[in-house]
């Protein structure tokens, strides 16, 4: 019997906690976790002053090189922390994340960075319905605009523009996957929520 690695995909819009949520979750489980976020917003800074023509991304992605550490970005060796949501990054964001060609090579480092982690728990937007479609397990995390606009306040109202944008780019967009776990954490505390995500990855799993 081959026991397929335990890959734990949790979706979401922003602010509905999915990178609490999944921090919490993976320590719970001693497992690492991977916020894919990160690339985007990584390669959002890069291309800023560049733009997002095919060709400018195709180049950018020859000359640099993109990783993500926890919640950190790392461009050619440096490391990225407050850049991530600085204002050039948050008006681009939209863009960079549509376009099919930096899909394309984000999906590489993701599917690469989850092959090396082995078991992990992934957050983003479309774990569960691209970038891992076998996952062990998948979550969609939801929560009420009030409650996600209080958790991005230095994003504020644009949260929700880039949700809708997120949700109908024309590639790979923000879904619920068919076999997902719809969880609302609008009012729960993550402990408690996380309890209840591992059972449902039990009921699903066999395991944990
Ligand atoms: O989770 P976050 O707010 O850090 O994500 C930043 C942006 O990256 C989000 O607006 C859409 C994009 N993204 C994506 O398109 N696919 C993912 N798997 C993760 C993020």
């Amino acid at each position: 019997v081959v026991v397929e690695p335990l890959v734990i995909a949790i979706d979401g819009p922003g602010g509905s906690g999915k990178s609490t949520v999944a921090a919490s979750l993976a320590t719970a489980m001693s497992l690492p976790v991977l916020s894919t976020g990160v690339f985007f917003r990584a390669v959002a800074w890069g291309l800023a002053d560049t733009g997002v023509d095919d060709a400018q991304v195709d180049d950018w992605f020859d000359r640099h090189s993109v990783a993500v550490e926890g919640q950190l970005g790392v461009v050619d060796g440096v490391v990225l922390t407050d850049e991530l949501r600085s204002p050039v990054v948050q008006v681009s964001l939209s863009k960079v994340a549509a376009s099919p060609r930096v899909r394309s090579h984000v999906l590489d480092l993701e599917r690469r960075e989850i092959e090396r982690l082995g078991e992990c728990v992934v957050e983003g937007r479309d774990i569960g319905s691209v970038v891992w479609p076998h996952a062990s397990c998948k979550f969609f995390l939801a929560a009420r605009q009030e409650v996600r606009l209080r958790r991005r306040p230095e994003e504020g109202p644009k949260l929700f523009e880039r949700d809708r944008k997120d949700s109908i780019r024309a590639h790979a967009p923000l879904v619920i996957a068919d076999d997902a776990f719809i969880v609302d954490n609008s009012d729960d505390a993550v402990d408690e929520l996380v309890i209840r995500m591992r059972e449902l990855i039990g009921v699903r799993t066999g395991r944990c």
